[in-house]
């Protein structure tokens, strides 16, 4: 989808489809003001009669408005100015760009509100109007022809801006906002595809696709004879239940000083858990293809840093992996000596994520990097504390999480903050080890995040776990490309560009 800005008269602006956001109780504002003046009270009239509910997200379609150049007009209504929140913005225009597609109008003119959600501005407001609609635009075509999809997707949205002087700020949220959506775009789409198509192999050729597209990018893909070199033991020992070779994608975006110490993120990549010996139940199992999300949004992310030229240095690091039942799988009790020299008794093979992380985290030391952030749909444990509506974020850097949880609230792709409090590294001892690999029923995702710790001490650090916000189950199941927004938002601040 192409969008441009547009500033000056909207009446005699030609269109197949004029959008304009309204508040339908309360008297018009800007662009749909400018319309109801040129088509002599036409929207005033309509408002009027009461045809818009004054519920947000509530869409009407006219035809034939007098003196206005557009062929069609779409009034999306946000309901009350006063209570106008994030969410029900977000909601309308969402409507709208589902009713855009329905008409087969192909192209739209789209103006904003006069007033905006509260901490929200207008390049916030534009930045998500874009990413909604590339959001709406996204269909899954791979092994789909789907036949309810538009019959004309949306290929160009035209945004118009009332006040020139945002204009500034308005490419600024576009440009911002298409590289976003080129990030969120590619981790869902490789979550999305299933784990007979995107195996470790298969995410190793994206990364290197991306290195193709991006000038500034070079990848490096580690091949199990490389990672037993180094002692991965604890990533081999995952792979050895799979006939896929495991493989460890190392990608270095240089953007800034060549001695710049580079941002690190790590994203557990393991295309498929049935969970090994310790298997999972069937129910829902399929989900488990989404268990890469935590690599696929690393790969998103470098993708809109390219996009966006971040003036700054980043490594992504993906271990990658299927997690099998096989006779040369883990079995409970095996125990493995991780690359940092620490020993693992694995007493739940389906605790995996944490195995294939430590390695990749001990690796990340080569690095010197200024700090270390893994993502990773690491324990159901996690959707039962927060839902599907927040990452959990662990750290014990409390600048770091601050800076993430700023940057998530600001982007709309929120964490909300978890303990890491070393009162829970005990439930991971054993006799037997340094430490199991579980840590019981309680808190299932502070241990394993305490996990995780033993392996960062080196380094700042923090821990996404994505488990809960990844994809969306049930009617409308897909990856959600979380937290690729989350994710830039904090590389954009950092690099000044905010
Ligand atoms: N990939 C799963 C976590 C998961 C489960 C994510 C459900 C999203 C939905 C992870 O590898 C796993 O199996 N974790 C176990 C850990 C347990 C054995 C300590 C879990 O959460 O049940
Ligand atoms: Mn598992
Ligand atoms: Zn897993």
């Amino acid at each position: 989808m192409k969008v441009t800005l547009h500033t000056g008269a909207l009446a005699t602006q030609s269109t197949p489809c004029l959008v304009l956001g309204v508040f339908a109780q309360e008297p018009l504002t800007g662009a749909a003001a400018q319309i109801d003046r040129a088509s002599n009270g036409r929207l005033t009239a309509l408002r009027e009669k009461g045809d818009l509910s004054g519920e947000a997200g509530h869409t009407l379609l006219l035809y034939d408005v007098p003196d206005v150049a557009a062929e069609r007009v779409l009034l999306m209504d946000f309901g009350q100015s006063s209570t106008l929140t994030r969410a029900k913005y977000r909601k309308t225009l969402a409507a709208a760009i589902n009713a855009i597609q329905q008409l087969r109008a192909g192209e739209a003119l789209l103006a904003l509100p006069t007033t905006l959600p509260n901490g929200m501005n207008v390049y916030l407001a534009l930045r998500d109007a874009v990413l909604l609609a590339e959001e709406r635009v996204y269909r899954y075509t791979h092994t789909k022809n789907d036949k309810h999809a538009p019959k004309m997707p949306l290929t160009a949205l035209t945004l118009a801006l009332t006040d020139d002087s945002d204009s500034v700020v308005a490419e600024r949220a576009i440009a911002h906002g298409t590289a976003i959506a080129a990030g969120v775009r590619l981790a869902k789409e490789l979550g999305n595809l299933p784990g007979n198509i995107c195996t470790p192999t298969y995410l190793a050729t994206q990364a290197m696709a991306l290195e193709t597209r991006c000038q500034a990018l070079s990848v490096e893909v580690l091949e199990a004879e490389a990672m037993a070199a180094l002692g991965m033991n604890a990533l081999l020992s995952v792979a050895r239940g799979s006939r896929q070779p495991p493989k460890l994608i190392v990608m270095k975006y240089n953007g800034g000083a060549p001695n710049e110490q580079p941002i690190v993120l790590v994203g557990k990549g393991l295309t498929f858990d049935a969970g090994g010996i310790s298997l999972k139940p069937a129910t829902d199992m399929d989900e488990m293809k989404y268990d890469m999300c935590g690599g696929a949004s690393v790969l998103g992310v470098m993708e809109a840093a390219c996009a966006l030229n971040l003036p700054l240095n980043l490594v992504g690091v993906v271990p990658s992996s299927e997690n099998l039942p096989d006779g040369d799988a883990n079995k409970p009790g095996d125990i493995v000596t991780s690359m940092s020299g620490q020993t693992i008794e694995i007493l739940n093979t389906d605790a995996e994520g944490r195995l294939i992380l430590c390695d990749a985290l001990t690796y990340c030391k080569r690095f010197d990097p200024a700090l270390v952030i893994d993502i990773a749909t690491l324990t159901g444990s996690c959707v039962m504390a927060l839902g599907k509506h927040a990452a959990g974020l662990f750290s014990s850097d409390e600048a770091l999480a601050a800076e993430l949880l700023t940057a998530g609230e600001r982007a709309g792709d929120r964490a909300w903050r978890l303990p890491l409090w070393d009162d829970y590294q005990q439930q991971l001892d054993t006799n037997f080890a340094d430490m199991a690999n579980v840590g019981g029923r309680e808190g299932g995702a502070i241990t394993a995040a305490c996990f995780l710790s033993r392996f960062t001490k080196e380094y700042r650090w923090a821990h996404l776990d994505i488990a809960g916000v990844a994809w969306i189950s049930g009617k409308e199941k897909g990856g959600t490309g979380r937290p690729v927004a989350l994710l830039t938002q904090f590389l954009l601040e950092r690099s000044g560009l905010m």
